[in-house]
Formats: structure tokens, C-alpha cells, sequence
């Protein structure tokens, strides 16, 4: 018997034989019982290059046996300084400051937005502004900013109200930050969010915030999401992807001119109160060096962009089929909606033909490996496919 708890799992309908990885290599991951499943979903938006890339593991190793680990308070290390300038450049930002899972990287940036405010002589700029269907983790503080209800509405008594986006009305003189998710929201179901709807916060006075932990690093085709929308980020954050999917780490990235509001002497007590225990972990640097190496070394964002297309036709073929209620597409980011409670379902049975993906909802994701090969992505569609056919005839 496991001593496991797992998240967003109900345990009691848990096999803990079904699902039980023990090996990955590439696009594939491998159960207890030896079977190889196509990684579908990059294991929640996080691989990027595959499982076990040999770049990304010589670097840990080599890393690990250098400096495991040394605390950021205070101190730095050349691999976090070296992740921090290669960050920064390709974001186009000034500063990194790190922390370990997406959640953290939020956190970080509300109260980077709220200290902000109080350091620049407007302490009165406290609310928060999402969009609607928003997710930006589960802490407390990124469940404030999230609007799905099934998420947050357990725990209303200690998040704090946050106020919807509305396009057609200017932001309030009280507004610290306006967060976005840029393209897509991702845990509402692969969401498109149009264009149109970013319009309004260019010239903002408010801080805005970039959310890239799922779009990061060639999910939507370009490095950051942000890019396509034509909004300027004050905050970007980042996660998931960050060291291709190998390690927790992530980073609230910010401009020079935010950064300078924190600067005075050490009893002004203007510096930034936040941080945690692995922040900026000399071993999960090294992976992310890596894994921005090897965008360069293989043509991460050509071959995101060729799975984007090729996905693209398969959807389309889907879009006549009576048991398909909507398609989604950001890139490599698809979500294939389907009618009739068939979400779960269907996960299952694409798992039992060799595809591992899970559903949100009736939400069938799409999310793979950016080094997936054409032949991964046709058998996907087929296998998809396939499992619609006989959900027809049985229903
Ligand atoms: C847009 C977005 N923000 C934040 C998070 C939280 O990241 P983490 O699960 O690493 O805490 C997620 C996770 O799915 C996400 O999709």
C-alpha cells in the first residue's frame, strides 16, 4: 500500500498499478507494467526537449557534483547569475528572481507589485485585475488571482478579492496590477483569449503581469507568448518549462525601472521581503541552461512550429465529427472539447492505445513534447480517432 497522496486525485479510485511511471526517454514514458506511452500532455506542460535528454542530465550531474546547492539570501552563484542574464535577455527584461514551482513565481509577483507601489509613494494601489477563467496556481495568493470555481471556492475564507478584466471600462486609480494569461488559458481547457481583449492595458499606469508558466519557452510557437499579443510586460513569470520540464524551478522576471524602486540603504528596509529556501538551485540552473542551449542546438521553436501546423490539420478533420463540441489551438497548445461527459473516458482509452493525456473536463489535451516527430503526432490524431469512432457506436 503507497503512502502517497496525489494532487487533483480522488485516492480511493486510484490504481496505483495503472499509473505508475518508472522510466521516460524522449517523447515516451514508461509504467510499472513496462508499457511505453507517448508523453501527450509533456507531463502537464513541462517537457520540452523529452524525458532524460543526455544534454540536460550531463549538466545536472555535472552540476550536482560541483555546488548542489548554496542560499541566494544574500549570496550568488555564476550559474544563477549566468540564468539570470540569459533569461532576461531572451524576455527582454533586467532581473530574474528565483523560486521553485509556478505558484511561487506569482506569489512572488503580487507582492513585487504591491511593494512596488508602496516604494513608489502609492500605497492606495492595492487590487488585483484577472481575466475571467483565469488560473495561476494554487497558493493562496495565485488562487486569488484565479477564477475557476472548482479551484477556489472550497477556499473563499482566505483568499482575497480580486476583480475581473473588463476591456470596455479604464482601471481604477487603486489597481496594483492587471495578470494575464497571454494567448491561452491553459487550465480552463486550452481558452483562446482574443487579441483584441489585451488592447486596452497598452499605456496602463498599473503594473502588468505576463503569466508564461504554461505558454513559456515555444509552446505558442514563439519563446514567450507574450510576443503575439503586443503588450509590454512590467512582470513576466515563468516556470514549468523552464529547465525543459527536468527540475522545479521559476523566475519573476522584471524591467530596470520596476528593480530601481527596491534600491536605497539597508535601513530604508525598500528591498524586496520575499524569498525561500531553494531559490535560484545551483542543479536546476544548470538544467535550464541546458534546455535554453538546446533551443539553439535542435530548433526548438521550428519544430514547435511544424508540430503547430501538423496538429492544425488534424484538428480541422475533426472539426465535421458529431461527438466534437469545439477545437482550441495555441500553437502546440490544443484542447479538443468533446459532447457528452466523454472527457475522462477517452483519456483512458487513449492511454490503453499508447497515449499518455489527461482531461480537464470533456477538455481532451494536446500538449507535446517539442521534439515529437510527425509519426508521434499522426498516431495521436489516429488514436483519437479511433476512440471517437467507438464512443459513437457505443453510445
Ligand atoms: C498559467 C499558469 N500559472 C501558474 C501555474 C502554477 O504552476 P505550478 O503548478 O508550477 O505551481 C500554472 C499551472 O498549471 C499555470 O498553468
Amino acid at each position: 500500500m503507497s503512502h502517497l497522496w496525489l494532487p487533483f486525485t480522488q485516492m480511493r479510485h486510484f490504481d496505483e498499478q495503472a499509473r505508475s511511471f518508472v522510466r521516460g526517454r524522449g517523447t515516451m514514458l514508461e509504467d510499472a507494467r513496462g508499457r511505453s506511452v507517448y508523453d501527450a500532455v509533456s507531463s502537464i506542460w513541462t517537457t520540452i526537449h523529452g524525458h532524460c535528454h543526455p544534454r540536460i542530465v550531463e549538466a545536472i550531474a555535472r552540476q550536482a557534483a560541483t555546488l548542489d546547492h548554496a542560499t541566494l539570501l544574500g549570496a550568488t552563484n555564476p550559474v544563477a547569475e549566468e540564468l539570470a542574464e540569459r533569461l532576461c535577455a531572451i524576455a527582454g527584461m533586467d532581473r530574474a528572481f528565483f523560486a521553485s514551482d509556478g505558484a511561487s513565481a506569482v506569489e512572488a509577483a503580487i507582492k513585487m507589485a504591491l511593494q512596488y507601489w508602496q516604494n513608489a509613494g502609492q500605497p492606495h494601489r492595492t487590487r488585483f485585475v484577472r481575466l475571467s477563467g483565469a488560473y495561476h496556481g494554487d497558493t493562496i495568493g495565485a488562487m486569488s488571482l484565479s477564477d475557476i470555481a472548482v479551484f477556489k471556492s472550497r477556499f473563499g475564507s482566505v483568499t482575497f478579492e480580486t476583480q475581473g478584466y473588463d476591456a470596455t471600462v479604464p482601471l481604477g486609480e487603486d489597481v496594483a496590477a492587471v495578470i494575464l494569461e497571454p494567448l491561452v488559458q491553459a487550465a480552463a481547457g486550452m481558452r483562446l483569449v482574443p487579441k483584441e481583449a489585451y488592447e486596452r492595458l497598452k499605456g496602463v499606469e498599473a503594473l502588468i503581469v505576463c503569466d508564461e508558466i504554461a505558454t513559456g519557452f515555444g509552446r505558442t510557437g514563439t519563446m514567450f507568448a507574450f510576443e503575439q499579443i503586443g503588450v509590454s510586460p512590467d512582470i513576466v513569470c515563468v516556470g514549468k518549462g523552464l529547465t525543459g520540464g527536468t527540475m522545479a524551478l521559476s523566475a519573476t522576471l522584471v524591467g530596470q525601472s520596476l528593480y530601481d524602486v527596491f534600491l536605497g540603504a539597508p535601513d530604508a528596509f525598500v528591498h524586496f521581503f520575499h524569498g525561500h529556501s531553494y531559490a535560484g538551485n545551483p542543479i536546476a540552473c544548470a538544467a535550464a541552461l541546458a534546455s535554453l542551449s538546446l533551443f539553439e542546438e535542435e530548433g526548438t521553436l521550428e519544430r514547435a512550429q511544424g508540430i503547430a501546423r501538423r496538429s492544425r490539420a488534424h484538428l480541422e478533420s475533426l472539426r465535421a465529427h458529431p461527438l466534437v463540441h469545439d477545437l482550441r489551438q495555441a500553437g502546440t497548445m490544443l484542447g479538443i472539447e468533446l459532447r457528452k461527459n466523454l472527457g475522462p473516458s477517452s483519456a483512458d482509452a487513449l492511454y490503453d492505445a499508447g497515449h499518455f493525456t489527461r482531461a480537464i473536463g470533456d477538455v481532451i489535451q494536446f500538449v507535446p513534447p517539442l521534439c515529437s516527430s510527425d509519426e508521434e503526432v499522426d498516431a495521436f490524431f489516429e488514436s483519437l480517432s479511433t476512440v471517437l469512432v467507438l464512443s459513437a457506436v457505443e453510445g
